[in-house]
C-alpha cells in the first residue's frame, strides 16, 4: 500500500475512533442519564444496547426481561428503560396505567410503530396505522365485531374445527408425539382464511398450504429489520424501506384482489369479514346485526375504503389473528395435560353442556363457565402480547408521581409482569382458573388482567365483549363510538 493511501486509512480510522468514543460519552453521560435526571429509578443501561443487553445476547425475551424487571422495580410505580438509545417509561401502577390507556387516551394514541403505506401497502393496518387514519378506520371496523356478526361466521369455525378433529384422530394414531403448536396454527388459519379471505385454504389436511407456509415466514424471527425497526425507523421512513415479506405482501394483495372481483362480479355473499370489508369498500359502513343501516351512518360513512385499505385490515386480522390464538389454544392444551384434575373438571363441563344443546353451537359455548376460566388463567400465565406500546404525543403530566413526560417518549406496559405479580396473583406459577371466579375477579384492579391491551386500542376481537361489559350496548350505534365517549373523545 501508498504511504499517502495507508495516510488517509489511518486519518479515517481516528475519526472514526473519535466519534465512537464521542458516542460512547455522550450515551453514557447523557441519553443514559435522562431518567436519573427525572428523578426516575432506571433499569442500568449498557452503550449502545441501553438496557436490551439480556435480549441482544439472546438471554432473555423481551417479554421475559420486561417481566424481571417489573419484580425488580417492585417497589415504584414507573421505570426508566433504554431501547439502544430511546428511552422508554415502563408503567407498573395499574392507576396510571388506567391513565395511558383509557382516561388521557388523547395523549397516548398510536404505538409509535413504523409503517410505511406508500411502499408497504400492507403496513397501514389498524394495529400500526396512528392519529386520524387510525380512529377512522377504527369507527369503520368496530361494528364488524359484534357478537351478532360472530355468530354467522360460527358455521365456519365449527367446519374447521371437525377438520381440527380429524387431524389430531389421524396424527395420534401414526405418531407417539404430535406437534400441537403447528396443528393449532393450522387451524387457526384455517379458520382466519376462511372468515377473512373467503378462502378454504385446508392446511389442517395440507401442512404445506400456501398460507401455512407464509404464515410460519411471517413470524420467523428477523433480527435485522427488527434491529432496524427499533433504531432507526427514520432511516427506513427515509429510504422508503417495506417492512413487510415482500413474497407475503404480494400474495395477500393477489388473493384479496382475486376474490373480492370474484365475489362482485357473481354477486356472491357470505355472511363473513370480507363480506363487510367489501361492504366498507362499496358503501364505507357496514350494516348492522338486523342487516339495517347503522344509525350513526353519516359520522362513520365519512370516505369508503381503497381495495388496498381493505387488504391491509385483512392482513392484521390474518397477522394479529392466527398466532395470538394458537399459542393460547397451544398453552391452553399444555396447563390442561399436566393438570389432569382440571382437565377432567373441564371435559365434565363440555360434555354436560353439549348434551344439553345437542352440540357444539355459539350459545352452547357461552354456557361453558369453567372453559371461560381456564381460557382466562390460560391467558393470564401466558398472554400471546406480552407487552403493549403507546407513544406520547403531547407533553403530559402523570398524575400522583410528579412526572412530567415529553412528546415521543415510548411507553410501555409490562403486561406479563402484571399477570406474573406474587403480590396480585399468589404463586403466579401455579395455573389456577379459580383466580377468574367473580369474587376473585372483584378484588383485583381491572388493570391487572389485560390480555386484550384496553381503552380505544383494545384488540377489535375483544371489543364486543368490553362494550358489553360497560352496559354501554345501545343497538345500531357502532360500540367505539361508546368507547371514545366514554374517554371523552366524541
Ligand atoms: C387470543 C387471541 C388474541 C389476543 C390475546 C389478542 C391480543 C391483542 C392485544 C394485547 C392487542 C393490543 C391492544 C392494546 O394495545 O391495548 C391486540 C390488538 C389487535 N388485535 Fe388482537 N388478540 C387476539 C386475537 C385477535 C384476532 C382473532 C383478531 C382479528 C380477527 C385480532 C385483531 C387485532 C387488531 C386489529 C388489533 C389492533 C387494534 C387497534 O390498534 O386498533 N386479535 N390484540
Amino acid at each position: 500500500m501508498e504511504f499517502g493511501a495507508f495516510n488517509f486509512l489511518l486519518q479515517l480510522l481516528g475519526v472514526l475512533l473519535a466519534i465512537a468514543v464521542a458516542a460512547y460519552i455522550y450515551l453514557k453521560n447523557v441519553t443514559y442519564n435522562y431518567w436519573k435526571h427525572k428523578g426516575i429509578p432506571q433499569a442500568e443501561p449498557i452503550v449502545p444496547f441501553g438496557s436490551l443487553w439480556d435480549v441482544v445476547k439472546s438471554r432473555k425475551s423481551i417479554a421475559v426481561l420486561m417481566r424481571d424487571l417489573y419484580l425488580e422495580f417492585k417497589d415504584n410505580a414507573v421505570f426508566g428503560f433504554y431501547s439502544f438509545h430511546r428511552p422508554s417509561l415502563v408503567i407498573r401502577d395499574p392507576d396510571l396505567i388506567r391513565f395511558v390507556l383509557t382516561k388521557d387516551f388523547s395523549h397516548f394514541q398510536n404505538r409509535g410503530l413504523y409503517y410505511n403505506e406508500e411502499v408497504d401497502p400492507l403496513s397501514g393496518h389498524l394495529f400500526m396505522l396512528d392519529g386520524a387514519k387510525w380512529k377512522n378506520l377504527r369507527i369503520k371496523f368496530s361494528p364488524t365485531f359484534t357478537s351478532g356478526k360472530m355468530k354467522h361466521m360460527f358455521t365456519t369455525v365449527k367446519e374447521c374445527s371437525d377438520s381440527l378433529v380429524q387431524c389430531v384422530t389421524d396424527e395420534v394414531e401414526k405418531n407417539e408425539v404430535i406437534e400441537i403448536k403447528d396443528i393449532m396454527a393450522r387451524f387457526t388459519t384455517d379458520v382466519i382464511a376462511s372468515v377473512a379471505f373467503g378462502i378454504e385454504c385446508n392446511s389442517l389436511k395440507n401442512p404445506e398450504a400456501e398460507f401455512r407456509t407464509l404464515g410460519r415466514k411471517i413470524v420467523k424471527p428477523r433480527p435485522v429489520m427488527n434491529a432496524m425497526l427499533v433504531l432507526c425507523p427514520s432511516l427506513l421512513k427515509m429510504f422508503n424501506i417495506a417492512a413487510t415479506n415482500k413474497e407475503v405482501s404480494n400474495f395477500i394483495i393477489k388473493v384479496f384482489k382475486e376474490t373480492v372481483d370474484y365475489r362482485t362480479s357473481n354477486n356472491l355473499v357470505r355472511k363473513d369479514f370480507l363480506d363487510l370489508v367489501i361492504q366498507l369498500m362499496n358503501k364505507g359502513f357496514v350494516r348492522g346485526d338486523d342487516d339495517k343501516e347503522p344509525l350513526d351512518k353519516p359520522e362513520i360513512a365519512s370516505g369508503k375504503i381503497t381495495m388496498l385499505e381493505g387488504a391491509a385490515q385483512v392482513f392484521v386480522f390474518w397477522l394479529a389473528g392466527f398466532e395470538t390464538s394458537s399459542s393460547a389454544a397451544t398453552h391452553c392444551l399444555y396447563e390442561l395435560a399436566i393438570n389432569q384434575d382440571i382437565q377432567k373438571r373441564l371435559a365434565d363441563e363440555i360434555s354436560q353442556i353439549l348434551e344439553k344443546f345437542g352440540g357444539i353451537t355459539y350459545e352452547s359455548l357461552a354456557a361453558m363457565p369453567y372453559l371461560h376460566k381456564v381460557v382466562s388463567e390460560t391467558l393470564r400465565k401466558y398472554p400471546s402480547v406480552p407487552i403493549l406500546n403507546r407513544d406520547c404525543n403531547q407533553d403530559v403530566q402523570l398524575p400522583g408521581i410528579n412526572l412530567s413526560i415529553t412528546k415521543g417518549t415510548a411507553i410501555v406496559i409490562p403486561l406479563l409482569g402484571l399477570h406474573m405479580d406474587p403480590e396480585v396473583y399468589p404463586e403466579p406459577d401455579k395455573f389456577d382458573p379459580e383466580r377468574f371466579n367473580d369474587d376473585n375477579i372483584a378484588r383485583r384492579h381491572r388493570y391487572a388482567y389485560l390480555p386484550f391491551g384496553e381503552g380505544p386500542r383494545i384488540c377489535i376481537g375483544e371489543l364486543s365483549l368490553v362494550i358489553v361489559e360497560h352496559s354501554q350496548v345501545v343497538r345500531g350505534v357502532n360500540p367505539f363510538l361508546c368507547l371514545l365517549q366514554e374517554c371523552g373523545l366524541v
